[in-house]
């Protein structure tokens, strides 16, 4: 008969076992390419000491090529919960040591283990990749483990806050986890994600790309948009994550989480007289303006570097989490693009599903002109921004610090579209057009037949100015609810803010909307 204390050394043994993953000479490769092993990265994650791991010896069941000789427990992947500043966090983080931490039935099978919970019990997932991929020894269970995957990040998606950080390579059908996921984070150097890699595009198209522009951290954080948040290390990018998830209820039920602020809420900030140049041509960085308003003038920027003539964000007012969304006159005049638009779209639907209230700073000329726009569906992708502000049911506050012309007024948070508290100060133009577009097209035949014409069209803008580009149009028409002093935007957002919270507003029953994809 085994004795007890046997049957506890060989628990702390099995234990000890499923801890080394791949082996101290594999361990070792993982460090030697600069990366962190699975459970490091936990480590850095959550809480010190909150860690509950599962299915630590879970094993896989293959037979073929060889797999059944080798097993080794946690088949690739470390799976559980723990805690982040405290509140509960599902994690999976894939062990590149074991099998190349690829995904097949078993690994997958821990990981919809944790997603079916962090749904059932609503909180955040967080899934740190770094996988080869479909275990190629598995063959179409693997593929299946994958779609498991998929079918369950669709279904949490609105639901519980998911965040993927992409900390090795991340290639084929694997991406399509992440990329439904809320967020993504890449580290420079360490973390790929592409459908094909490059020996396959040198066949098919020739290209001779690395991995870096094919799918890099920078390329996919600036040029695709895959990646919301691109760090310089794995450090960075975990104390990241936990960032954001100190902006995010746990659910799509709960409210954000608030905190006590030391920032007044009373507070007046003289510069934001000046901020605005008297020359309404001349840019002005707009992240000038949210930093004097939000608490602390702490701004988590999200996709910082894709389409930044849109600032997107996490911010606070008065402790409370909201997202911030602004146009960035120092970038293309802040004019809404095609990366603008899908930038602002996706994050005002994460901010709805979540309950967190979203503040608008406007100065927009309106949306970029050009071949390269229209063919690449502008009117589609504008059209996804539109309706995420119409949908959206979440407090919605709009400040118009200059510009709003054209069709960009009524997408960014108008009162049409809902909006519940719409100011302007005393710089804003709300107008169909900039007055030069406007003075040509009204008078064009006066400017033609005039002495010095471009004597007559500064005439003729200037007077367009005062007629039309200021705010009082609109607010006579209470298309805003009032003009005011730039100095009083903090405080009168956040009283306003306070009263809003108790907001309810649903739209019609439907399966689901048609959004312009
Ligand atoms: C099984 C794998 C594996 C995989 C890596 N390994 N990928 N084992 N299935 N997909 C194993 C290697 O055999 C090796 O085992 C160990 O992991 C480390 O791999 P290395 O190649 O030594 O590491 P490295 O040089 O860093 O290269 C990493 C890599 C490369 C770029 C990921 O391993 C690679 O190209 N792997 C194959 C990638 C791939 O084609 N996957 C399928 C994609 S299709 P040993 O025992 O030697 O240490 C796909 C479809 C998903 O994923 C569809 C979902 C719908």
């Amino acid at each position: 008969m085994t004795k007890k204390s046997d049957r506890l050394d060989r628990l702390h043994a099995m234990r000890a076992e499923a801890e080394q993953g791949g082996g101290a000479e594999r361990v070792k490769a993982q460090h030697d390419k600069g990366k962190l092993t699975a459970r490091e990265r936990l480590d850095l994650l959550l809480d010190p000491g909150s860690f509950v791991e599962l299915d630590r010896f879970v094993t896989h069941r293959s037979t073929d090529f060889g797999l059944g000789e080798q097993k080794i427990l946690g088949d690739g992947v470390v799976t559980g919960f723990g805690r982040v500043n405290g509140r509960t966090v599902y994690v999976f983080s894939q062990d590149f040591t074991v099998f190349g931490g690829s995904l097949a039935e078993a690994h997958a099978e821990k990981i919809c283990k944790v997603m079916d919970m962090a749904v059932r019990n609503g909180a955040p997932i967080v899934g740190l990749n770094d996988s080869g991929g479909a275990r190629i020894q598995e063959g179409v269970v693997s593929l299946g483990g994958y779609a498991d995957i998929f079918l369950r990040n669709t279904m949490a998606s609105g639901v519980v806050p998911q965040i993927s950080a992409i900390l090795g390579p991340c290639a084929g059908g694997a991406v399509y986890s992440p990329a439904i996921t809320d967020f993504v984070y890449m580290v420079r150097g360490v973390s790929y994600m592409f459908v094909t890699g490059p020996s396959v595009v040198k066949t098919v198209t020739h290209e001779d790309v690395t991995p870096e522009q094919l799918g890099g951290a920078d390329v996919h954080g600036s040029v695709s948009g895959v990646a919301q948040f691109v760090c310089d290390s794995e450090a960075e990018c975990l104390r990241g994550v936990r960032d954001l998830l100190g902006f995010l209820p746990s659910n799509n039920l709960d409210d954000p989480p608030a905190r006590r602020s030391t920032d007044p809420s009373d507070r007046r900030e003289e510069d934001l007289l000046t901020i605005v140049p008297e020359n309404p041509n001349k840019p002005y960085d707009m992240h000038e303006v949210i930093r004097r308003v939000v608490d602390d003038g702490d701004l988590l920027e999200v996709h910082r570097d894709f389409g930044p003539n849109l600032i997107v964000g996490f911010a606070r007012m008065a402790g409370y989490p909201v997202g911030i969304v602004a146009n960035q006159p120092s970038v293309l005049a802040g004019v809404l693009d095609i990366k603008a638009s899908q930038k602002g779209a996706r994050f005002i639907r994460f901010c709805d599903a979540f309950n967190i209230p979203l503040i608008t700073f406007e100065d927009v000329p309106g949306f970029l002109p050009g071949l390269d726009q229209e063919h690449g569906g502008i009117i589609k992708h504008g059209a996804k921004l539109l309706y995420a502000y119409a949908e959206a049911t979440v407090p919605k506050l709009t400040v118009i610090t200059r510009k709003a012309y054209g069709g960009a007024y009524d997408v960014m948070s108008s009162r049409h579209v809902r909006g519940d508290f719409n100011v302007a100060w005393p710089t804003a133009e709300i107008a169909v057009m900039g007055p030069k577009g406007a003075a040509e097209i009204l008078f064009k035949r006066d400017i033609a037949k005039a002495k010095d014409p471009e004597e007559k069209l500064e005439e003729l803008v200037n007077d367009y100015r005062d007629k039309f580009a200021n705010p009082y149009l609109a607010a006579a028409r209470g298309f805003v609810d009032d003009v005011i002093d730039p100095r009083d935007t903090r405080p009168l957002l956040i009283t306003t803010l306070q009263t809003l919270l108790t907001k309810r507003d649903t739209n019609p029953k439907k399966k689901h909307g048609n959004i312009p994809l």
